[in-house]
């Protein structure tokens, strides 16, 4: 892995703390998929202060509630999460003075409930409704505590044009700016969408000739999906979020929780990075791509979250091999082979 490009050094920018986020470094990936001939970036935003890309969402979500006016000064601001926004707006609401309640479901990773809580936010978790549709069950609560909690505002992650800003006036931005120039492919995973969206928008604006493509979960409803048990949090919705009506990724790419964990391992074990599934997920839509790009395209990825939390799923083989339905192959990490091509 050399980070920021060919020559290792640290851009010094990363250094900086921009009001809730981090411009994170940009790291070459080379020995990944070391035959593909493809040039291979991923954008290291597990350093982020909370652990994931959703810190720039959420500086971005709650500078447009105070801007609005329907944040008060000591206000209590709700939010539906699956774990890495509610990590990221418990940071930042302590720090802004205000109270942070995160709705969650069983499937939010208890390191990440632990850190809302370390950052003083109540936990609210819902319980799994009859049709297993946990995003909707949350969506549900968030509403009923709004009815209820005086001066509680939600900052809706699903349908803010805030969360998509947050990717195309600093994400994206930053990654073009490091690898100097646009990349020929960029992979982003979804859940609101609002990290593709804004990639999109970014895109759109400069008339940059990129190919965007959406990573989403086997059993997300998400363009079309459709929905399944799914066990792993991070990617992947159980409704077509209204940010989603406007996004439009040049491709969308469903990938199983087995080849999640499977890109999660690669990726710990070929480049020393410790990723969250959605990474992982990733990886994979990328490995089964490899064949059908060009040799010298650019290939850019977001690391939307660091591995910690995970691993006493993806990198728990008796979990994997009791939870996940052909779990058993994405222990195998062969030496440098690509298996996303071969077990296709
Ligand atoms: C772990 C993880 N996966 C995927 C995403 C993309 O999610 P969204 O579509 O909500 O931007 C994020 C966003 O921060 C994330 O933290």
């Amino acid at each position: 892995m050399k980070i920021g490009g060919t020559t290792e050094a640290l851009n010094m920018r990363s250094a900086i703390v921009h009001g809730g986020h981090l411009v994170t470094p940009v790291s070459q990936l080379d020995r990944l998929f070391p035959e593909s001939g493809v040039r291979l970036h991923a954008k290291l935003d597990q350093l982020q202060l909370s652990g994931s890309t959703k810190e720039r969402t959420a500086r971005f979500l709650l500078d447009e509630l105070e801007c609005n006016g329907g944040l008060m000064p000591g206000g209590t601001v709700v939010e539906s999460t699956s774990g890495n926004l509610g990590m990221a707006l418990a940071r930042q609401c302590t720090q802004r003075g205000y109270t942070f309640i995160a709705v969650v479901d069983e499937r939010a990773n208890r390191a990440a409930t632990q850190t809302m809580v370390a950052f003083g936010a109540r936990v609210d978790q819902v319980e799994t409704p009859a049709d297993g549709n946990r995003l909707r069950a949350r969506v549900e609560r968030v509403a009923q505590l709004l009815a209820h909690v005086p001066g509680s505002v939600t900052t809706n992650q699903y349908g803010n044009a805030a969360n998509p800003a947050a990717h195309a006036n600093t994400t994206l931005p930053e990654l073009v700016d490091a690898l100097g120039g646009p990349p020929d492919h960029l992979y982003v995973a979804m859940s609101t969408t609002g990290t593709v969206l804004g990639c999109q928008l970014a895109i759109e604006r400069a008339g940059w000739k990129t190919r965007l493509v959406g990573v989403d979960a086997e059993g997300s409803a998400l363009f079309g999906g459709a929905l399944g048990e799914r066990k792993l949090p991070g990617l992947g919705a159980g409704f077509a979020t209204d940010l989603s009506q406007q996004a439009h990724p040049d491709a969308v790419s469903r990938v199983s929780e087995a080849d999640m964990i499977l890109g999660c391992r690669l990726l710990a074990r070929r480049e020393g990075l410790l990723a969250g599934a959605s990474t992982g997920a990733i990886v994979a839509a990328i490995g089964r791509d490899l064949p059908s790009l060009s040799r010298g395209a650019t290939v850019a990825m977001l690391v939307h979250d660091g591995g910690s939390a995970y691993l006493p799923t993806v990198f728990d083989d008796e979990w994997v091999r009791a939870e996940i339905p052909g779990g058993e192959r994405a222990l195998a990490v062969s030496s440098s082979a690509n298996p996303f091509v071969e077990m296709a």
